[in-house]
């Protein structure tokens, strides 16, 4: 699926003493050697070590790997690191900046630039020995119509896909069931619509920044993939639960995309095929020999698109678990399993890639430009334009992936990045004080981002640009090659 970047010599892992320490509640779950808070769980201090991976006594650092079939779930407590549903703001812990609590400035937010990874859904990757387990869709009905752009045009009828297997077709995709893969899931819609539900509350009616109605101040995008699709309008109707119109979804030409490795540049796959070439890289592959082999022989995952990354184990795995399935057996011998600790291992180094893909390989500047540099761009134009004081928009919402919320945390220069889980969000808020200065606040699900720069709590709104700018190709088109 998505795979990129880079970083270097601006990594610190000092634990940072400018953590924000509003969530005290200690996770009782997690092994007393780990006494964290949950917004601690989504900042392994170790997360660039190998060690971090073999070290089972870690187990998921605090993070949580489990949701019923149904959503919304909630987290426990709410804010930790949650891979089927991440955390994102609510009323219940949204809290102002704190240099508006503690009454240096006084301000209102004039811009809020929301982006955020589809919700839960079935796997990419379908076990190439075969699945154990049937998957069920028969829940959700992904609609896809098309009509005239006018009210007194036909109106379609509101089809929906209903995937089925006809037993006379000698293929068999590996697994029962009735789902695409991947394709978004009930928990999925559900959880979407309590995030827009959330969304409206703090956004809404505690700050007065989204209207009451869609107007012309609010401009949504996707990628042009069905799962973004989906996760759009189960949250949007969250936001808006009785308007009656449709939206405008935007989305660029697929091969043109600047989200979701849309545009083709062949140094995307030169500077991951460099950077997975270090010492590093192999290291962290030697300390999972063990564990890929026994994966591998156990589930019919030998080649090398299972074996030379996480990526595809770590998404198997996360699709059973917050879907209300186990992990996976063997399809020719039920009682071999994949065990909670092998899949804690599998989930350890799928944290370890993302953040040495987005923080710290030795080309990590250079990957998230070729990858991410557009899309970061066209955040930083819009922030501009509010600093300008020429915005056309107050609400931008836009639904991306993983591999768009990784590389833009590793501009933010994030402090350690897990794998950014389902719906996992970045809110850009940029507030205007009374002397009429423009000051930024970043959002990871929800707090604060701790970052190399501090926390992005209270930033002027200049610095924050001046932070992702290095990001933004000159060039990107010799740069691509
Ligand atoms: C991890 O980060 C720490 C703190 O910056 C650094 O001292 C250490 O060398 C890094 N380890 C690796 C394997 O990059
Ligand atoms: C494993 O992790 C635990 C918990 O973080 C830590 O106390 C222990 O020192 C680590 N062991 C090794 C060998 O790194
Ligand atoms: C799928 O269902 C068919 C019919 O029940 C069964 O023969 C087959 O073994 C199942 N396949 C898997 C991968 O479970
Ligand atoms: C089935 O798996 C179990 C558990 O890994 C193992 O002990 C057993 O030998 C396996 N049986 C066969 C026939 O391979």
């Amino acid at each position: 699926m998505f795979i990129f970047t880079s970083l270097r010599d601006t990594w610190s892992l000092l634990p940072q003493p400018l953590f924000n320490m509003r969530g005290l509640t200690l996770l009782s779950a997690v092994s007393p050697v780990l006494a964290l808070t949950p917004g601690d769980t989504f900042y392994p201090p170790n997360l660039n070590d190998t060690a971090y991976i073999s070290n089972s006594t870690i187990g998921t650092y605090g993070g949580i790997y489990k949701a019923p079939t149904n959503g919304p779930t909630a987290g426990d407590p709410y804010g930790t690191y949650d891979y089927c549903f991440m955390p994102h703001p609510r009323s219940e812990e949204y809290t102002l900046p704190e240099a508006l609590i503690k009454g240096s400035a006084k301000g209102k937010l004039v811009y809020l630039e929301y982006l955020q990874r589809h919700q839960r859904r079935s796997p990419y990757n379908i076990l190439p020995g075969g699945e154990n387990q049937a998957y069920e869709c028969d829940n959700v009905r992904p609609y896809l119509y098309a009509g005239p752009n006018s009210a007194s045009g036909i109106q379609p009828v509101p089809m929906y896909a209903q995937t089925y297997q006809d037993p006379s077709n000698p293929f068999t995709p590996g697994v029962n069931g009735t789902c695409q893969y991947p394709q978004i899931t009930i928990g999925g819609i559900q959880d979407g619509y309590q995030h827009g539900k959330d969304l409206w509350a703090v956004y809404g009616k505690k700050l007065g920044l989204i209207p009451k109605k869609p107007n012309d101040r609010v401009w949504f995008r996707s990628s042009d993939s069905a799962l973004t699709q989906a996760s759009a309008g189960a949250v949007l109707r969250g936001v808006w639960p009785d308007y009656k119109g449709a939206l405008p979804l935007h989305q660029m030409v697929t091969s043109v995309d600047t989200v979701n490795e849309g545009y083709s540049c062949s140094a995307v796959s030169s500077t991951l095929s460099s950077l997975q070439s270090t010492a590093l890289w192999k290291e962290h592959l030697s300390v999972t020999a063990e564990l890929r082999t026994k994966l591998g022989s156990m589930l019919g995952a030998t080649s090398s698109s299972w074996q030379s990354t996480f990526d595809h184990f770590s998404d198997n795995f996360q699709a059973r678990l917050c879907n209300g399935y186990e992990l996976p057996c063997s399809v020719s011998n039920s009682s071999a399993c994949v065990t909670m600790q092998m899949a804690e291992e599998v989930f350890r180094a799928g944290d370890w890639e993302w953040n040495y893909y987005w923080r710290t390989n030795p080309d990590v500047v250079k990957y998230i430009q070729v990858v991410e540099g557009l899309f970061i761009g066209e955040i930083v134009s819009r922030l501009q334009a509010v600093q300008d004081g020429k915005s056309s928009v107050d609400y931008s919402h836009i639904f991306v992936h993983d591999g768009d919320i990784g590389p833009i945390l590793g501009s933010l220069g994030i402090a350690a990045l897990r794998w950014p889980a389902m719906a996992s969000n970045i809110a850009f808020e940029v507030w205007e004080t009374e002397e009429k200065s423009l000051y930024a606040r970043v959002l990871y699900s929800g707090q604060p981002v701790r970052s190399i720069h501090g926390v992005l709590d209270w930033v002027p709104l200049s610095d924050l640009i001046g932070i992702l700018k290095p990001y933004v190709p000159e060039d990107i088109v010799s740069l691509c090659g």
